[in-house]
């Protein structure tokens, strides 16, 4: 951390710093991201989403997680697998369902053919005008569920700070499926400090840029036993504060050459981390980020680890408009590797990029997940855009959104890792958590 701080009093000192590299928070940087590229190795197959069926009949389904146990492994209860995620009536635009994002869960036998069980919690129960992103696990019995309170409970007009909250319920299994019970109180558990995450004030205090503090996701480091929860944020500060350092560039060679806009300010994603001391909730403690992307990305989404091979494979999500001016890269799935928890990351492929949506569907799919096993499931999202931006898609006929958002889990791919290179193997069906 006081590296990473504390760097760069002068292009120097910053430049040494960045050789080194190993602090506790690692920037992806412009020279990184400039070598991304979409070749056979990470693109995905064209999907049509007007001919997937939708998993979920009469909701929009998006976002997606497994009930995972303590160590992060796929969970089966009395032989059933459970998946969680954001789900919206069907008849609501698909522009609007992250306004009323409801977690609901399914269960299945066989990880493909899902019923719907139901909204996880009690209607109205949980915190927020409406839930985002989370991670559940369980553990004797118990679930433990981590999801994003978005707004605030009642408000009239829509709000969008965001805290990360949890619950704790029982798990009722039988030869009829899973339900959820006894749910304690929900809780506040994380809010930005500030310093290394932005607040939703700060974020207001610069034009443009954007504000997130998310996605909570559980990981138990297999080698010490510690147990932490990632999550999606905005490095601390406001725009004014942000000035362009460069080790956000890449290295000096590269540095030296490069016209950074002006306009780049204003990406400053980052992937958060925070400890759950003793395996205790009420304890949970903040930690610098592990990656920031300031002046490259502004969304690094629903961050998480795969260990394999004793190395830690972090995950996050990006979106084509996330990307920082003067920087291009597609809806993605993207990586980073080091041979420990904290500190050392750097991106997978060279560039980062581990799985893009193909050149002629930029919009097909998103929000991937990988699994332990390097399954990954994402979410068929809009196909077939055509030349239009994705954020016209709220301002075109319901006609044309409801035919073009699929609203329902995408085919799962396979992923294969050697070192710090991913290669897409191959597709299954839509949906299937696959063991
Ligand atoms: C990714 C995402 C998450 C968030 C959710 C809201 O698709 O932006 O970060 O929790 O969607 O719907």
């Amino acid at each position: 951390l006081a590296l990473a701080t504390s760097v760069v009093a002068s292009g120097l000192t910053a430049l040494s710093a960045y050789a080194e590299g190993g602090e506790q928070t690692v920037n992806w940087t412009r020279e990184q991201a400039s070598k991304i590229e979409l070749n056979q190795d990470n693109t995905l197959p064209y999907t049509d989403i007007s001919k997937l069926e939708k998993l979920a009949p009469g909701y929009h389904m998006w976002d997606t997680w497994a009930l995972t146990d303590r160590d992060g492994n796929v969970a089966s209860i009395k032989g059933w697998k459970v998946i969680f995620a954001l789900t919206a009536p069907s008849d609501v635009l698909p522009g609007k369902v992250h306004d009323i994002a409801t977690i609901r869960y399914f269960y299945s036998k066989n990880g493909k053919d899902w019923t719907l069980g139901g909204e996880l919690f009690p209607s109205g129960s949980a915190l927020g005008s409406r839930q985002w992103a989370g991670s559940a696990m369980m553990d004797n019995g118990k679930i433990h569920a981590f999801y994003t309170a978005t707004g605030h409970k009642g408000e009239e007009r829509l709000t969008y700070e965001q805290r990360l909250a949890m619950a704790t319920g029982d798990i009722v299994a039988d030869n009829s499926g899973v339900r959820f019970e006894n749910w304690g109180d929900h809780r506040i558990i994380l809010e930005p400090d500030g310093k290394h995450y932005q607040t939703k004030e700060q974020a207001q205090q610069g034009e443009g840029g954007g504000y997130a503090f998310r996605d909570p996701m559980w990981f138990k480091d297999p080698q010490t036993k510690k147990e932490y929860l990632l999550f999606e944020g905005n490095s601390g500060g406001s725009a004014a504060d942000r000035k362009l350092k460069p080790e956000y560039v890449g290295s000096p060679e590269f540095a030296g050459q490069q016209n950074v806009p002006p306009g780049a300010v204003h990406a400053n994603g980052n992937i958060g981390i925070a400890e759950v001391e003793g395996g205790d909730f009420s304890k949970i403690k903040m930690l610098p980020p592990l990656v920031e992307a300031n002046y490259v990305n502004e969304e690094l989404e629903r961050p998480h680890i795969v260990v394999k091979d004793k190395k830690y494979y972090l995950f996050t999500d990006s979106h084509i408009n996330k990307y920082a001016d003067g920087l291009t890269g597609p809806d993605g799935l993207y990586g980073f590797v080091s041979d420990k928890l904290i500190g050392g990351y750097k991106p997978l492929n060279g560039s980062g990029l581990v799985l893009a949506n193909p050149a002629d569907n930029p919009y097909q799919a998103y929000s991937w997940l990988v699994l332990p096993n390097l399954n990954v499931v994402g979410f068929a999202h809009f196909g077939d855009l055509g030349n239009m931006s994705i954020g016209d898609v709220g301002n075109q006929t319901p006609e044309f959104q409801f035919s073009h958002f699929g609203g329902t889990l995408a085919p799962t791919v396979k992923l294969s890792i050697k070192d710090d290179r991913t290669k897409l193997e191959q597709e299954y069906e839509p949906g299937w958590i696959k063991q």
